[in-house]
């Protein structure tokens, strides 16, 4: 794929859809290594993970079921400013093995005030699968991911569910902001 323009910004090629599905081939065979004979529960955070999840889940041969999650910040009356209300976590969780996955760690901000909710439900694991992580903007160390399909620079990237204002979440393969 050439250069393209989405809104008002150009992108170029970062990571082929190849390389992409034959790392996610590899993340999926260590999950399925990890909890062989075991059940896990997916919990894929909306909007941007939902290609990588359902790419990921599909490569999953242990027991897994999936369920969604949208994220919505506000600011609140807290010290930290920041609250997050997570829609759809239904889903019961204690005693079960949970994945977190993510689209992309940057600041890991979301994950940093999503991690909580999860923790105060008694689950008998907690682990995270993120599509990618920038690793120089990681500002919440506490936020470390135990599966990380591609560590990158910190620069912006569409394509594979990640999106400009709303756009480029269709293109098959991750583009680089030019
Ligand atoms: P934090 O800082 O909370 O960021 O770890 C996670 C969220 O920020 C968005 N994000 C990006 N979206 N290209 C995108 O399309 C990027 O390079 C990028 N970096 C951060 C994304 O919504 C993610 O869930
Ligand atoms: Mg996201």
């Amino acid at each position: 794929m050439e250069r393209i323009k989405i809104l008002d910004k150009s992108f170029v090629p970062f990571i082929s859809k190849e390389e992409i599905s034959s790392r996610i081939a590899e993340v999926g065979a260590m999950i399925n290594k990890d909890y062989e004979g075991k059940q896990v529960l997916l919990i894929a955070i909306l909007n941007g993970s939902f290609v990588f999840a359902a790419d990921l889940f599909r490569t999953l041969t242990i027991d897994a079921a999936i369920s969604f999650v949208k994220l919505a910040s506000y600011k609140g009356t807290t010290s930290t400013g920041n609250v997050i209300t997570a829609i759809g976590m239904e889903e019961r969780l204690n005693d079960r093995h949970i994945i977190i996955v993510e689209d992309i760690i940057d600041t890991g901000k979301t994950l940093s005030a999503f991690m909580p909710e999860i923790y105060q439900r008694d689950p008998a694991s907690v682990k995270i699968a993120t599509f990618l992580s920038k690793p120089d903007a990681l500002q919440y160390k506490d936020i470390k991911a135990d599966y990380v399909a591609f560590e990158i620079e910190n620069k912006f990237v569409v394509g594979y569910g990640l999106d400009y204002d709303g756009y480029g979440r269709n293109i098959p393969s991750l583009m680089v902001l030019e």
